[in-house]
């Protein structure tokens, strides 16, 4: 301010409950949040919240899911909400931007009847319903509610009430089912004879879940629709239109069959007016109970939705010239729109795939899913087809069928994800690490569709718990995924139960039995997942709300554990694809270790969460658990001089980042970690449980070089190798190709599994420097690694405070650093050259003195070399050129080059000890590069 009067705080981003993308109190009691920008050092001392211009209710300063502090409201009311801020120094800020919302659950349980084909032809046959409804004429709003044992869509005169995607979703089909309220009126002619349609297929309801032989249809063989059209008129009447038998089923539906795993088949033709030639009459729907014990809630998570779509980088005629391959550049989820114009009754097939093996399909790692949509085109001239209840993992797609080529202009990728806002970005000075990072935003993307998946691709595309709770910190750290997450739990807790305090290994669970086993890593989500929300969201009321559910796992593993707490017997997937190792499940880490450690860290949190329920009890009882485990892990695994039973990476990285042995043992642990990694080349030696601990383990102990050594890898297995491969998603196993360009034998491949991309959360938190210290960001942890291998990096995060930002750059005598932090926010700043200090909010610059053994051996010239070396593949070409003619130096090469990348080339040659052939052999390379040679 230029009269040096502070400008007035602004209260902005006004909500109730976790959804940012609609106004909808989806609960009585939402969570009210906002945020608040200021003048730099601001702090909020209280606010003021009023409901419709009237009531008023003071409440803390912070603004972060803060508790409804009015009476609950009524379903289906119209509120308007206004917070206003005072700040401890005295400023006060005008009343918020009003926010109007309405509120959407049910009045009373759901029992709208289910309907259903009355007499279905087909295997999970998807079908058509139909209905003609009188509008009164003093119409003045409507809602639509609907739900479905499968997935639907519903149209009012042609025109679809929304943009969701493969509604309502998948929920835990047995206990709870989602139902989505949508107002309707605007689509809806008062006084007049509107159709309502709506397309119904099996989805995940009727999907054959399991393995090989085993897989069947879980739910039920054939899908359903629930729903209820209410219209609110003018003289305060409500007309109701629900599930009866007045509903029509077209006998000749165009969509004639739909799996998510198989793909849809559509004969268009049967499109003429909806029905087909008209010969058959339309069916009257059969009518099912809606069944008593199913809870039915009103959806409070982003729907799934198109949210991108790509054109082919490339496209050309496949090996046998009878089809086109296209080739969309990046690994996605989603489907194919199509332009066809063909004559009538020619059939079209589109097959997809995430990889192209001898110029062909590689849908193999598919496995049973045959990912594979037909259209029998009408022959009415060109139109767009798009399949509609499906998705698929792919790349690649092969169109055969199509009487002319198809041409780039004609098809298109079309992006399916639950529209989650993304909140994370990173960028630093090397391409391949930006690309790692790329990798994962498209994995967490593709995984992220209704629920947490292991895959998208192939006949599996479950809730495995396990891979939830390793990537929910790196999702979390790219994409608001709290209410997505929170759904989810909700599931979760509803299967535990019904499994008897056991989490099952995949939630909703469609394999029974298989999956309700007590796996550690898998079950600990129960703890770990809603931990993240309360960090990085400050979500407290999901850690109440699951508090119990912690302890009835805690107890399930302490019963499955031996009296003294190690947990040694029974089935464990353990440190699940280990990677220095081909047999997914024969991991080297000690499945006792991981579990027992597991336990302990488990038992921990739930007694951090039983106390914020005020389950004092509970919490003490869960924290005796931890105390004891603990001992009998440190007695039983840990050796007096500082080793581990399990001398591998993932038992210390575990033991290090579960605080599993005392003070001071760690620094003697963490040695050993960086010397078991040396030993293995720097390669990745950790599975699913602990990759996402491994660089925490290193950074927080002293072993930076080792940390960077292995971030930085090229050669296989590695972090980075699958991006000098090409790959555009996280594959499951870092080696899912090998060098030679074979596929792992494994069967575990597909190439777009988020577990090893759980290292963007590191890339954030570490390299970045930006993470929280206190629930929601409350409290920010500044503390950049700066890799020699870095000249700058940089990581943004739209925290529930507001924008926060640390950017690094090297000068000549160290490293600049810059950190906004957002307003009612403050940080805790850890620099290497300085003691710990604090700060507030707004933006900060340091200059940080880095003794010279931290700074990159060469900057300037050499830094050309380096991009060259990064951009145009002449690291590569030595690698290859070594590979050949020294295969041991040509291992250390790649190590060495990833870490040191300011040296010159000759440099790094010499201090891998090439022979002088070896060198001659590449300045031919390089200068057919192009390349100066150096
Ligand atoms: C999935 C995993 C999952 C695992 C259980 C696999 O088939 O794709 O990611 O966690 O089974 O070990």
């Amino acid at each position: 301010m230029t009269d040096g009067t502070p400008r007035r705080p602004v209260v902005t981003g006004l909500r109730v409950g976790r959804r940012r993308d609609v106004a909808v109190a989806a609960v009585p009691d939402p969570s009210v949040s906002w945020t608040v920008e200021a003048e730099p050092g601001w702090v909020g001392a209280r606010a003021v919240v009023r409901l419709d211009g009237v009531e008023e209710r003071e409440l803390g300063p912070h603004g972060v899911l803060e508790r409804w502090p009015f009476a609950p409201l009524a379903p289906g009311s119209e509120h308007r909400l206004d917070v206003r801020v005072d700040g401890v120094d005295g400023t006060a800020s005008e009343w918020s931007p009003p926010l109007r919302f309405v509120t959407r659950f049910l009045d009373a349980p759901w029992s709208e009847p289910f309907l259903a084909h009355p007499a279905p032809t087909r295997e999970a046959g998807p079908f058509v319903l139909r209905r003609v409804v009188t509008v009164p004429a003093d119409l003045v709003s409507a809602t639509l509610w609907s739900t479905s044992h499968g997935v639907h869509q519903v149209s009012i005169n042609g025109v679809d009430v929304d943009d969701h995607v493969l509604k309502p979703g998948w929920t835990s089909y047995r206990d709870r089912l989602t139902v989505t309220g949508t107002e309707v009126g605007a689509l809806l002619t008062p006084g007049a004879e509107d159709v309502v349609t709506v397309r119904v297929a099996g989805g995940w309801f009727t999907e054959r879940y399991g393995f090989g032989e085993t897989a069947r249809r879980h739910y039920g063989e054939q899908p359903a629709v629930s729903l209820r059209l209410e219209l609110r008129c003018a003289d305060g009447r409500m007309v109701r239109v629900g599930g009866d038998g007045a509903w029509l089923v077209d006998p000749a539906p165009a969509l004639v069959q739909s799996g998510l795993y198989a793909g849809e088949t559509w004969d268009l033709r049967l499109e003429v007016d909806g029905r087909g030639d008209g010969s058959e009459p339309w069916l009257a729907a059969a009518v099912h109970p809606f069944p008593a014990d199913v809870q039915v809630q009103a959806a409070d998570v982003e729907p799934v939705r198109v949210v991108d779509e790509r054109a082919p980088v490339a496209v050309w005629p496949n090996p046998d010239g009878t089809g086109t391959i296209i080739d969309f550049g990046q690994n996605l989820v989603g489907r194919l729109r199509l332009r066809l114009d063909a004559p009538a009754g020619t059939e079209v097939i589109l097959r997809h795939a995430e990889l192209l093996q001898d110029g062909e399909l590689y849908t193999r790692s598919l496995r049973a899913a045959s990912a594979t949509d037909r259209f029998v085109a009408d022959g009415r001239g060109p139109r767009w087809v798009e399949p509609e209840f499906t998705f698929h993992g792919f790349r690649y797609a092969e169109v055969r069928g199509v009487p002319e080529s198809v041409g780039a202009d004609d098809v298109r990728a079309v992006v399916l994800q639950s529209a989650l806002r993304r909140t994370g970005w990173f960028s630093s000075s090397d391409p391949t690490l930006d690309r790692l990072h790329e990798n994962v935003v498209w994995s967490v993307r593709g995984n992220t569709l209704a629920i947490p998946t292991d895959c998208p691709q192939r006949d599996e595309r479950l809730g495995w718990t396990g891979d939830a709770q390793v990537f929910s910190a790196a999702a979390a750290s790219l994409f608001d995924v709290d209410a997505c997450f929170a759904s989810w739990l909700d599931d979760l807790a509803l299967e535990q139960r019904a499994a008897g305090g056991v989490v099952p290994t995949v939630v909703p669970n469609p394999l029974g039995s298989f999956s309700e086993v007590a796996a550690a890593g898998w079950g600990d989500a129960v703890t770990m997942v809603p931990d993240v929300l309360r960090d990085r969201y400050g979500d407290l009321a999901v850690v109440r709300r699951h508090a119990a559910s912690m302890l009835a796992w805690v107890e399930a593993c302490a019963e499955r554990a031996d009296p003294s707490g190690l947990w040694e017997r029974g089935f464990q997937y353990g440190d699940w694809l280990d990677p220095t190792v081909s047999r997914p499940d024969k991991a080297r880490t000690d499945p006792g270790l991981v579990a027992t450690a597991f336990h302990v860290h488990s038992a921990r949190l739930a007694g951090a969460a039983l106390e914020e329920a005020g389950d004092h009890r509970g919490a003490e009882r869960a924290r005796a658990l931890a105390e004891q485990t603990s001992r009998a892990f440190r007695d039983a695994y840990l050796t007096p001089a500082g080793r581990l039973m399990s001398d591998t990476p993932t038992a210390y990285a575990l033991v290090l980042a579960f605080d599993l042995a005392p003070v001071g043992r760690r620094t003697v642990l963490a040695e050993r970690l960086a010397a078991l990694l040396r030993a293995g080349g720097h390669h990745l030696a950790t599975g699913f449980l602990g990759t996402p601990f491994v660089l925490d383990a290193l950074l927080d102990h002293g072993q930076e070089r080792a940390a960077e050594r292995l971030l930085f890898q090229t050669a296989c297995p590695s972090w980075l190798y699958p991006v000098t491969q090409g790959a555009t998603t996280v594959w499951e196993r870092p080696d899912a190709i090998r060098p030679d360009g074979s596929v792992h034998p494994s069967g575990m491949v597909s190439l777009n599994h988020c577990a090893f991309g759980a290292v963007a959360d590191v890339l954030h938190r570490r390299i970045g420097g930006l993470a929280p210290a206190a629930p929601g960001y409350r409290r920010i942890l500044v503390r950049p690694w700066f890799p020699e291998a870095l000249r700058h990096a940089s990581v943004v995060h739209e925290t529930p405070f507001g924008h926060a930002e640390v950017a690094w750059e090297r000068v000549p005598d160290g490293v600049t650093v810059c950190a906004t932090i957002p307003t009612g926010s403050s940080a805790e700043v850890r620099l290497p050259d300085r003691p710990v200090f604090d700060i507030g909010s707004g933006t900060h610059r340091w200059t940080v003195l880095l003794p010279p053994a931290e700074r990159p051996v060469a900057l300037g010239v050499d830094d050309d070399l380096a991009r060259l070396i990064d951009h145009r593949g002449v690291g590569a070409l030595v690698s290859a050129v070594l590979r050949e003619a020294e295969p041991a130096l040509a291992e250390e090469f790649d190590a060495y080059i990833r870490w040191v990348p300011g040296r010159t080339l000759r440099a790094e040659l010499a201090a891998v000890a090439a022979p002088p052939e070896v060198v001659a052999r590449i300045d031919e390379g390089l200068s057919s590069l192009a390349v100066p040679p150096r």
